[in-house]
């Protein structure tokens, strides 16, 4: 059994990893290791809308025409039991590469093959509220969505402003137990 974390910080010391660790390390304790992915350091162009209808291959064949990071991220994704989501909150929203990423996700899903070993694979997001601490319940809804349409079963979003990061980190690290729960129970 072994899970990942997409991130989409850049900075694995940062607010969003650490909240994200709390998930990670409530997975650990039930024996469920995770590999860490930070977009920011991979080459994930955004979809180019291939063609005039708006569409692509994705639409045809269930992959992405571009030839960069995404289909190896995928793979992993498809490898994995669970996925852990998380974003620093950017305008009340996702961060870009998170956005890009599940932009093309999202595409790819809409096709059998695409959605092969996603659908129905459980799911939590984390959105982190660094600065003032709003937008983080939004930046959840936006993930939620996305995810869902990609076939994600999404067990939990959950908002997290830094002023409450130290209060939360017993309810993250509930969540990624019971996520790992339900893989066992599966
Ligand atoms: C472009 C940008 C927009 C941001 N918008 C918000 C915001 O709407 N609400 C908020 O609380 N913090 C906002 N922040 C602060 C980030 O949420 C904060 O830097 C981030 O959670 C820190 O995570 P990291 O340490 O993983 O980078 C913003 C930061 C940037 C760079």
């Amino acid at each position: 059994m072994k899970a990942i974390l997409i991130c989409g910080s850049r900075n694995p010391n940062g607010q969003t990893a650490a909240t994200a660790g709390a998930v990670l390390e409530g997975l650990a304790k039930a024996g469920v290791p995770a590999e860490k992915v930070f977009l920011p350091a991979l080459a994930i162009e955004r979809c180019r809308q291939c063609d005039d209808s708006g569409w692509g291959l994705c639409m045809k064949e269930g992959r992405c025409v571009i030839e960069d990071d995404m289909a190896g991220l995928v793979e992993k994704m498809r490898q994995a039991d669970a996925v852990v989501f998380a974003s620093p909150v950017y305008f009340s929203d996702m961060s870009e590469s998170l956005r890009a990423f599940t932009d093309r996700l999202r595409r790819i899903c809409m096709q059998e093959a695409g959605r092969s070993s996603i659908k129905g694979k459980p799911a939590i997001g984390v959105c982190v509220a660094g600065g003032g601490g709003v937008g983080a319940p939004e930046c959840c809804a936006s993930l939620k969505k996305v995810a869902a349409a990609c076939g994600f079963a999404v067990a939990e979003m959950i908002p997290v402003k830094r002023q409450d990061l130290r209060e939360k980190t017993q309810a993250l690290e509930r969540a990624g137990q019971s996520l790992a729960s339900g893989l066992a129970r599966n």
